[in-house]
């Protein structure tokens, strides 16, 4: 069968896929970034899954406000980087696994999460920037992803978003619906968005390092607890976008240790980081033991 054994979780701030595109990394102000990631590059080598579930989520680039998908499954062969206003990041293809995605969507839905299925979708800097901080600079030609990627799109942008609970749900009931896939695949699940960022009004360039760090705590060691932040929390302690947070309690909510008390998980790296743009970047590696 299929199983998830590990999740990463990371930021997905736009300036880093341009500064990786346009041969910044090594600058002053990037190098620190792109060095708290060097760890996890070797450990996706050392660790390569069969898939990676990728939870982040559309910034106005797939899904207008005509249509507002609040939890969307990529079942495509294959998802084509978007044009975000300066042309499509030179990244490869991103290659999906539309037998696993359709299971999954099959088994979750009958777990009652009703998802939007999505057969046609450009994908944006929320998915690529985790791909490019873990995979490190691919030829965008002649390059690939390590492995197929199935993408899951939550919508955070404008209320009303999910709940930190109800994405901690689904992300157990991802879980139930990988382990009943009858292939042996080893799949991650990576949670993507935050940390405290506002991007906009009075408030804009809010960065709370003692928030971030003590809710990095509590997702490793209670996540269960951290499930119940209400979104008030997120948006006063976190800024406006920091809500993109409950993207990471997906993840969070599929490793082994939620649906078996008796097992544990590993934090094989983190890191944390002001600034990057406007964005405090935090990320972690969880792992079974
Ligand atoms: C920015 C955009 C994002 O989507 C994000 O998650 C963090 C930062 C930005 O525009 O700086
Ligand atoms: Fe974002």
């Amino acid at each position: 069968m299929a199983r998830i054994t590990a999740s990463v979780y990371t930021s997905h701030v736009p300036a880093i896929g341009a500064a990786l595109d346009m041969d910044k990394s090594t600058e002053p102000y990037w190098q620190p970034v792109f060095a708290g990631y060097d760890f996890s590059r070797q450990w996706m080598k050392d660790n390569q899954p069969d898939v990676i579930f990728l939870v982040y989520n559309d910034h106005a680039t797939a899904f207008s406000l005509d249509m507002i998908p609040t939890f969307a499954i990529g079942t495509a062969a294959q998802f084509i980087p978007a044009d975000e206003g300066f042309g499509p990041r030179p990244v490869p293809i991103v290659i999906g696994h539309p037998e696993l995605a359709s299971h999954i969507a099959h088994s979750v839905i009958q777990q009652d999460f009703d998802l939007t299925i999505v057969n046609k979708m450009e994908v944006d800097h929320g998915l690529t920037v985790p791909l490019s901080l873990l995979c490190g600079a691919q030829d965008p030609v002649h390059g690939a992803w390590p492995c197929p990627v199935i993408p899951f799109a939550v919508y955070v942008v404008q209320y009303p978003v999910p709940s930190g609970q109800r994405c901690f749900n689904l992300g157990r009931a991802i879980r139930k619906a990988v382990e009943s896939f009858d292939e042996d695949l080893n799949v991650h699940i990576w949670g993507t968005g935050g940390m405290s960022h506002q991007l906009q009004g009075p408030r804009a360039g809010l960065i709370n390092r003692a928030w971030d760090n003590a809710w990095l705590d509590q997702l490793i060691a209670d996540p269960v607890a951290c499930a119940a932040t209400p979104h008030i929390d997120y948006v006063r302690e976190a800024g406006s976008e920091g809500v993109e947070l409950v993207m990471w309690l997906i993840a969070r909510g599929a490793m082994q240790d939620v649906a078996d008390s008796a097992s544990h998980i590993s934090v094989r790296h983190r890191f944390y980081h002001v600034p990057a743009s406007n964005t405090a970047v935090g990320h972690l590696i969880l792992q079974d033991t």
